[in-house]
């Protein structure tokens, strides 16, 4: 039977930390305040955007809420981010995501300062990723080295293997585990022989967007199963792409859905923005 990496838990424990260092800052007369922008009301944003204001009141970091309709032109929203660049009160800005489909996501995200990118997508901070130097880190794949790290699970010399390719998750996920000494692989839709290939993990970072595909035959004995996955079953149940019950007991490790890698994120976003406040 795998152990369970109780996300829930190690994301209290981040966000724990991230309230006293804090309260630490605040008396040193320092202020943490993130900017959360969100245009049209798409509801999964809106449930996010809240999860992230509740997040912040929980730390003790103020947030500012920019709520834009849907027609917002996008020299709109850059003219804000250009703003809350240069206003010296805030620390983070977030740009939630997707945005409406008249505007260029990057063009906005590249309006960003990179000193404020709490979310790590600006191509300065993914630039600094990939050769070593200090910026900001997409917050999930950074969520997901602390579950394995604060599960005791070794990532040096390991055989890891990340399922998807994006800007978001997989590529990030892959500079950082290269970054923690693993051997890496990035598998993606066009993989040939993927069951083979994820066979030889003793870590399988599956983000690929499809319910249960990840079924025991693919899965090395022992192995470390991250599931980034998160869907509604035929029942209304939340599930991932990895079939829990089929990989649990084979899997040395496995992480639940919900409450696997969904609350690191947020915990990591917190952690963001007290390293913003702090200059690094
Ligand atoms: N939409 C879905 N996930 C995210 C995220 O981590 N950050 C932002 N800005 N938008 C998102």
């Amino acid at each position: 039977m795998a152990k369970l990496i109780d996300g829930k838990a190690i994301a209290a424990q981040v966000k724990d930390e991230c309230r006293r260092q804090a309260e630490q800052l605040k008396e040193q007369g320092i202020s943490i305040c993130l900017a959360v922008i969100q245009v049209g009301s798409d509801p999964a944003s809106s449930v996010y955007v809240n999860n992230k204001k509740k997040a912040c009141a929980y730390c003790g970091i103020e947030s500012l809420a920019y709520e834009l309709p849907e027609e917002t032109t996008q020299e709109e929203l850059i003219v804000l981010v250009k703003k809350l660049n240069n206003d010296q009160r805030v620390n983070g800005i977030l740009v939630q995501l997707p945005l409406p489909d008249h505007m260029d996501e990057n063009a906005v995200i590249h309006t960003i300062a990179p000193e404020k990118d709490v979310d790590g997508f600006h191509p300065w901070s993914v630039g600094a990723l990939s050769i070593g130097l200090p910026g900001f880190v997409s917050c999930t794949p950074a969520g997901i080295i602390q579950l394995l790290k604060r599960s005791d699970i070794a990532i040096e010399g390991k055989q890891c293997v990340v399922i998807g390719r994006s800007n978001i998750v997989g590529k990030p996920m892959a500079m950082l585990l290269l970054r923690e000494n693993g051997t890496v692989t990035v598998a993606h839709s066009r993989t040939k022989n993927l069951r083979e290939l994820c066979r030889q993990a003793d870590i399988l970072i599956v983000a690929m967007g499809k319910p249960r595909f990840i079924t025991a035959d693919y899965i090395k004995p022992g192995a470390a199963v991250i599931d980034v996955g998160i869907h509604r079953n035929e029942n209304n149940k939340l599930c991932g792409d990895v079939d829990f019950d089929s990989v649990e007991p084979v899997a040395g490790a496995i992480t639940p859905v919900p409450g696997g890698v969904g609350p690191m994120t947020i915990a990591m976003l917190m952690h963001n923005c007290v390293c913003a406040a702090k200059g690094i």
